[in-house]
């Protein structure tokens, strides 16, 4: 099986450092390797809540942390690995067909995502053994 784990990497974003506070830009194609379709952001987020639980058929994404600290889990059926987020000019580059859960969220923390498709229930996997039969066809 492809190590897709290895394909999720945490990308150095550009950063345009100041006095009067820093710019950190995201181009598709260029930072990401894909039209940006579509942002959204977790906010709020209580102290020791789990989000994730899932892994996309297509959808590829960009996790940033613009703000506090949280981990993504990263599960393709084989291994797992935990990567920290507290950069905002850093992101975790995931791939297709990876499971993946975000937990230890810092108080006040904004997880934001950047993602190369709309918004689809049916590009999801929300249960681990079905994603894990559908990584056995692959
Ligand atoms: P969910 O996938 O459970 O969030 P998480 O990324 O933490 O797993 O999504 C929560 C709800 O929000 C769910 O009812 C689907 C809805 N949702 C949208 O309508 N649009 C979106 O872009 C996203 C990411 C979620």
């Amino acid at each position: 099986m492809t190590p897709l784990l290895d394909q999720c990497i945490v990308v150095d974003l550009p950063k345009i450092s100041d006095p009067r506070g820093n710019l950190t830009f995201i181009e598709s194609h260029r930072h990401v390797p894909f039209d940006i379709a579509r942002v959204y952001y977790l906010y709020d987020v209580p102290g020791g809540a789990e989000r994730g639980g899932h892994a996309h058929k297509q959808l590829r994404q960009l996790i940033v942390a613009m703000s506090g600290s949280f981990d993504v889990i990263l599960d393709d059926g084989l291994n797992r690995r935990r990567v920290h987020l507290n950069r905002s000019y850093q992101g975790l580059l995931i791939r297709p067909m990876i499971w993946r859960e975000l937990d230890n969220f810092s108080s006040g923390s904004v997880c934001m995502v950047l993602a190369s498709e709309l918004y689809d229930e049916n590009d999801y996997y929300r249960d681990y053994s079905e994603y894990l039969s559908a990584r056995g066809d692959k």
